[in-house]
């Protein structure tokens, strides 16, 4: 079976499992074709070396991700909770003839590796932000981090997304594919004067120098007071 052919047999099975109304555990969840082409492009274009995935599900959006890590030489870390998910995403990257550049780990989110370039979550929308926090220090600057159903369960995510638009060394934005997707992307240290500010008010004069967000105007801020302790 060639990769087409294994995506195809999994949107029949997704789209007949929704006809029949059976309950979320059963069914595979997959992510839309237009999300996953997407997410793959991603993985090309940030040069995606290593590849995490929360929620694998029985592997759909994690072949687009295996597709994309194959072209760039990297490789695929995938978690999923469920077993019997997890046998199944096994068999279908193995039918797609992609299992060798995906590790698959059952259980919540452990061991992540060092760096990573970009991670796709897809997991229950309560663990999105706990995630997050887990992850984000392994975020290379100049990695992505990209969320599925920002728009489908906005409510849900409200706490994820307003922390990711709010953090000053991210970009992020919702694009509006599949069930929305947000791609939040870790900015790299030049990248950061996109967050310059006013010049600060210091002791009643005009700082010289103007610093990229509020961690580093708080820096200064303690500089310039320790210096006239001095005086
Ligand atoms: C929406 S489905 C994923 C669909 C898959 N990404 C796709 O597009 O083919 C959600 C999956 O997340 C898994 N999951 C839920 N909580 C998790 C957690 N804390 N860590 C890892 N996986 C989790 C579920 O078992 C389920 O298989």
């Amino acid at each position: 079976m060639g990769i087409q052919d294994v995506l195809e047999k999994l949107e029949k099975e997704d789209s007949e499992q929704r006809e029949k109304n059976l309950p979320k555990e059963v069914r595979n969840r997959s992510l839309t074709r237009d999300s996953g082409k997407f997410l793959a492009m991603l993985c090309r274009m940030v040069n995606a070396k290593i590849i995490v995935e929360i929620g694998t599900s029985v592997g759909y959006s994690t072949i687009w991700l295996a597709m994309a890590a194959k072209s760039t030489g990297g490789m695929v870390i995938t978690y999923d909770i469920d077993p019997k998910k997890v046998e199944k995403a096994r068999d279908n990257l193995q039918e797609a003839k992609l299992d060798g550049v995906v590790t698959f780990i059952l259980g919540d989110v452990s061991d992540l590796p060092e760096t990573i370039n970009l991670a796709f979550f897809d997991q229950e929308k309560k663990d999105y932000l706990r995630h997050f926090k887990l992850l984000f220090p392994h975020i290379r600057k100049g990695g992505v981090i990209v969320a599925d159903n920002v728009i489908s369960h906005q409510e849900e995510l409200q706490d994820y997304i307003g922390h990711v638009r709010s953090r000053p060394e991210c970009n992020s934005i919702q694009i509006p594919l599949g069930k929305g997707l947000e791609v939040t992307y870790r900015l790299r240290k030049d990248e950061l004067d996109a967050f310059w500010q006013e010049p600060l008010i210091i002791s009643g004069r005009k700082s010289s120098q103007t610093f990229p967000n509020a961690f580093f105007q708080t820096k200064l801020c303690i500089l310039e007071l320790d210096k006239q302790a001095d005086y």
